[in-house]
């Protein structure tokens, strides 16, 4: 597993380009509050990561339940380690 520290950048931090992912859905009913939640997400990541900077997965990827057959895409659990 990567350190937030090591490789994975924070929200804040990266340099990545928002990708055409649909997060926060699209059109005429696209969320209206995903500028309030990026920066909700940055203050909480850079937050977690600052406070505890040895965080990282209990588990790896693999191992991780997905909720592959509901209509809302995620995880059952996220267990962390530090
Ligand atoms: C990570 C956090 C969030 C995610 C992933 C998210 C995701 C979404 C998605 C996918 C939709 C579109 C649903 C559809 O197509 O029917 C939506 C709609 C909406 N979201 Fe969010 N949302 C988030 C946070 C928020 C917040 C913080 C607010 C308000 C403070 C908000 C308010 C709304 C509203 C009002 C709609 C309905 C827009 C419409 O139907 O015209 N959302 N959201």
């Amino acid at each position: 597993m990567t350190r937030p520290s090591s490789r994975t950048p924070t929200p804040s931090t990266s340099t990545a380009t928002p990708g055409p992912h649909l997060a926060f859905g699209h059109g005429p009913h696209q969320c209206l509050g995903q500028n309030l939640a990026r920066i909700e997400l940055q203050v909480v990541f850079d937050t977690l990561f600052r406070r505890i900077p040895t965080i990282e997965l209990a588990k790896p990827v693999s191992d991780l339940p997905f909720k592959d057959n509901v209509s809302v895409y995620g995880m059952y659990s996220l267990p962390v380690t530090w």
